[in-house]
């Protein structure tokens, strides 16, 4: 085989030359209050991370994984309809549909495989998916393969969601998905407005709460609770345990009637062996912990608040941020990659993120606060990065630009 078909299309070579390649980077150690230390740099404060609870280590989860260790050991012997169901997947999704309020609950190896499942088996030719321009690529995959036709609304513009529901009036079923938190802008879907357009259309809703679960709402429930939403008012809920629940895998929470459809249909839950019981057994205990103990959501409020205030002394952030994810814009590629490596060498462990991951002349630094940090480590974080970008002449300012998207777009696959 010729060596040169194997080009990736991102300039690695050039961005390892100038030291500008910040991807893959082993953590080596988790260390206390959210640090970490990084093959090559040593101790960081990890400022972009996904533990918005900063439950990982937990005793109560570590105690449950441990338990489950022992009794289950590390695999599992098949994938779900044959020999992979344990009672712990069971015990597990009777805990995720009491936390989510629904009827049933299924669980998958990862949220990537639950909305390419969910999507590709709800939908098909016939039908129209129509989802916000910045939805999660494993949303946007699942449109694409489901055949169905894909209509993409301008970031939570709901007058462009009507326009394109009003465009949709076929015979073929409409499903209306989105992301609750978007995952590199940190702000909320209008799940209010967007229930009612649902209602309006005849459209089934599916949100995914990768990043609002443990997050938004009462004891971490999402966005429904967030928005004094009863659950059945969307269809799919869709979320992870990879990110505020520190385990892998992911739930898919809904009527029964939909659960019983995708356990017999949905291919990344049929054709895929099922979630290792220590996993299954972290999420649980995990869930149990935010429905008892408010302390953990409560520091992560905390610490969000705290961020956003340094954020604006530096005017670098008007008015309130609602959740603790924070995208740094910057501007173009060059500046953003070389603030992160200055950010880096100051002891910063932040992550540059590019297009087409974000929208061009959007590239940022996403930064994360979780509840593990120390109110004053967030403080000297910005004060650090305040310093650093004034020497480089950069003003990037926390914002959601609006991605480009003139018309309506629309593909038919
Ligand atoms: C919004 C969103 N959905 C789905 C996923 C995929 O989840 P997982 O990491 O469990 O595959 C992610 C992961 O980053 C995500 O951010």
């Amino acid at each position: 085989m010729p060596s040169t078909d194997w080009v990736s299309r991102w300039p690695l070579r050039e961005a390892r030359e100038a030291d500008l390649y910040f991807y893959l980077q082993a953590i080596e150690a988790f260390l206390p209050h959210s640090h970490v230390r990084v093959r090559g740099h040593g101790e960081m404060l990890l400022l972009g991370g996904y533990s918005y609870l900063g439950l990982n280590g937990h005793p109560d989860i570590l105690a449950a994984a441990e338990a489950a260790l022992h009794h289950w050991g590390t695999g599992t012997p098949g994938a779900r309809l044959l020999a992979g169901t344990l009672a712990q997947h069971q015990e597990l999704e009777d805990t995720v549909a009491r936390f989510k309020g629904t009827e049933r609950a299924m669980t998958f190896t990862s949220g990537y495989a639950a909305n390419v499942s969910v999507l590709t088996t709800l939908l098909g030719p016939a039908d129209t998916v129509i989802g916000d321009k910045l939805n999660h690529a494993s949303i946007v995959d699942g449109c694409r393969l489901s055949g169905a036709q894909l209509l993409r609304f301008r970031h939570n513009d709901m007058g462009h969601l009507a326009h394109c529901l009003r465009r949709s009036q076929g015979p073929g079923r409409r499903l209306v998905v989105v992301d609750a938190v978007f995952s590199m802008d940190g702000d909320i879907a209008d799940l209010p407005t967007i229930v009612d357009l649902c209602r309006r259309f005849d459209a089934a809703l599916m949100v995914d709460e990768a990043h609002a679960v443990g997050v938004l709402g009462e004891q971490g429930r999402g966005a429904t609770s967030h928005f004094g939403l009863p659950p059945d008012a969307v269809d799919i809920h869709m979320g992870t345990f990879s990110k505020a629940i520190p385990s892998a895998g992911a739930y898919v929470a809904g009527s029964t009637a939909l659960i019983e459809v995708l356990e017999h249909e949905a291919r990344g839950f049929v054709y895929s062996g099922s979630l290792p019981a220590v996993n299954a057994a972290a999420a649980q205990a995990a869930l149990q912990l935010l429905m008892r103990d408010p302390a953990p959501l409560q520091r992560l409020r905390h610490n969000t608040r705290h961020f956003a205030h340094a954020l604006q002394a530096q005017g670098w952030l008007h008015g309130d941020h609602p959740t603790p994810v924070f995208p740094l814009v910057c501007g173009g590629p060059d500046e953003t990659l070389r603030f992160a490596r200055a950010c880096q060498r100051h002891g910063l462990y932040v992550q540059a993120i590019l297009p087409p991951v974000v929208p061009v002349g959007s590239a940022r630094l996403r930064l994360a606060v979780s509840a593990a940090h120390r109110p004053q480590d967030l403080s000297d974080a910005v004060a650090t990065m305040a310093r650093l970008a004034s020497e480089w002449g950069l003003s990037p300012q926390v914002a959601v630009p609006a991605a480009p998207l003139d018309q309506l777009e629309a593909v038919e696959v």
